[in-house]
């Protein structure tokens, strides 16, 4: 079959991957009415594009935290990349640097932080889930912190986890010998079987910390030198507080509509977030994300970058590191040709005009 687009990879990447470990990485939360949003939404916006501007010269490039990227797009940290392929986070990695771009390593990674920065030469960013355990989750953020990642992104939106129907039918877990490599040392690495749910929802409900309040950020920055991104902002007045409080960016996102269903799309989040936000700190947004084309509205609508996680997990079970890089290939090419046909040259001249009727 070939390979062309970003839905091909997940057709091909579900004939690769054991039933538990494609539904953990396709599903949402209840009746994933978010998880479809998130994409649908994008879908309903249409493009009132500009002509005659001499689109021969284009540059994808975009400044993100004082640093030059090649494109808009970076790697949403997702968990487990073990279960796609043997080679896990390391060969994300690998594929990210290749390309120009961030990728952000979860917390649950199957590869460690340390190995993860040894793999790649790129630029590396650091998913954090505060545990109730706090010393476990100081250790966390000063081995990314010492391993040479240049962000922190707090995840906002997992307090208290959502259920994804067939992880609780599957009786997710992790297979025998597979763990959490960042958690060994903190004996909280593995994710057992449960007879009658699944084991990571069991695992974050006994050891996330559902108190996390916007005090504990400055706890964050008295902990960690590295600026903090917000992960999970939908809502305006939060985006605010999350300036205030001195967040070097948000993302606005829905947990790729893993969380609370019936939750607004993030695109559709997105125009009165930048709003609040005002241009004092870059606003990221992820979730559903698949066609050059999206890209191109979330720019248009006030992103700097978006963030892409399920069709690089798609690209890692179908051929690993290669995958990964093709699948970045095909979203910038696709970028590429949307934003000329748009009539820009530059990420920074798409704006609010192209999108009719928003
Ligand atoms: C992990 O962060 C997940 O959403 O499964």
């Amino acid at each position: 079959m070939d390979l062309i687009n970003l839905f091909d990879f997940e057709a091909a990447a579900r004939e690769k991957l054991s039933a538990m470990a494609y539904d953990y990485y396709r599903s949402g939360s209840f009746d994933e009415i978010t998880l479809e949003e998130n994409h649908a939404a994008y879908d309903r916006l249409r493009l009132r594009f500009r002509v005659l501007r001499d689109v021969s010269e284009r540059d994808l490039s975009i400044e993100l935290l004082g640093r030059r990227i090649s494109m808009p797009m970076l790697i949403a940290p997702t968990a487990f990349h073990r279960l796609a392929h043997p080679d896990g986070e390391a060969a994300t990695a690998r594929a990210a640097a290749a390309a120009g771009t961030i990728m952000t390593l979860s917390t649950l990674s199957n590869c460690s932080i340390e190995e993860v920065a040894a793999a790649a030469a790129g630029p590396l960013w650091f998913q954090l889930y505060v545990y109730r355990d706090r010393e476990a989750t100081r250790e966390l953020v000063g081995r990314a912190e010492a391993a040479g990642y240049s962000a922190l992104v707090l995840t906002v939106d997992a307090q208290v986890w959502a259920t994804r129907e067939r992880d609780v039918r599957n009786r997710f877990h992790l297979p025998a010998g597979m763990r959490m490599a960042n958690l060994m040392t903190s004996g909280l690495d593995s994710i057992e079987a449960h007879d009658s749910d699944s084991g990571l929802g069991r695992y974050v409900a006994s050891l996330f910390d559902p108190t996390l309040a916007w005090s504990d950020l400055e706890w964050l920055a008295g902990i960690s030198q590295l600026p903090l991104v917000i992960k999970g902002i939908v809502d305006p007045e939060d985006a605010r507080r999350a300036v205030d409080h001195g967040a070097a960016a948000v993302i606005v996102s829905n947990h790729g509509g893993r969380q609370l269903d019936t939750s607004i799309a993030t695109i559709d989040a997105l125009p009165a977030v930048a709003e609040a936000v005002d241009g004092r700190i870059p606003v990221l947004v992820d979730g559903g994300v698949r066609r050059g084309t999206d890209v191109v509205k979330a720019l248009a609508l006030g992103a700097r970058a978006v963030l892409v996680g399920r069709p690089v997990l798609w690209g890692l079970a179908v051929n690993g590191e290669e995958g990964v890089a093709q699948v970045l290939d095909i979203l910038r090419k696709e970028f590429d040709v949307a934003l000329g046909l748009c009539g820009c040259r530059s990420c920074a001249e798409l704006d609010r005009d192209l999108l009719a009727g928003v």
